[in-house]
């Protein structure tokens, strides 16, 4: 191996494992929940927000079997959330969450946390549901989609 084969093979191995930490990192951090099903949404705990060394989680990601796609909920601070359905308005597939945005393994697109699009080829804002708060419960209200 000369030094320059030494050198690109060293780049990838640490690329490697840069990426791979960061995978690790990603899953270690999100919390996933199905919540509870009612007759308006869904209902979840603002205690799923908090972590096991009592800081705040920036987002939790709801699967229920009554949901075609995960609905993933910002904290956006002072008892404000947003709610997102991870369905990309491209062509449908299901985004991925990292950080404060939703990201589309497909093409590429983005949206912020309030589902704005910030990266193409997808041009509509995510649908959003609202989020009240509900005898000490976030209700992710269903019925009022945008
Ligand atoms: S389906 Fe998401 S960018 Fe194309």
């Amino acid at each position: 191996m000369n030094r320059k084969e030494f050198i690109r093979n060293g780049c990838i191995a640490c690329m490697g494992i840069a990426i791979g930490a960061s995978v690790l990192q990603s899953c270690v951090s999100t919390k996933y929940t199905k919540g509870t099903r009612n007759e308006n949404g869904i209902l979840i705990d603002p205690k799923e927000f908090v972590t096991d060394k009592n800081t705040q989680r920036p987002y939790i990601i709801v699967r229920h079997d009554d949901l075609q796609y995960p609905v993933c909920v910002y904290n956006l601070g002072n008892g404000q959330y947003s709610a997102l359905l991870m369905r990309c308005t491209h062509q449908g597939v299901e985004l991925q969450a990292s950080g404060d945005q939703l990201t589309c393994a497909a093409h590429g697109s983005e949206f912020d946390k309030w589902g704005k699009v910030t990266q193409s080829p997808a041009k509509e804002p995510l649908r959003t549901f609202p989020v009240t708060m509900t005898n000490r419960q976030l209700l992710i209200d269903l019925r009022k989609q945008t």
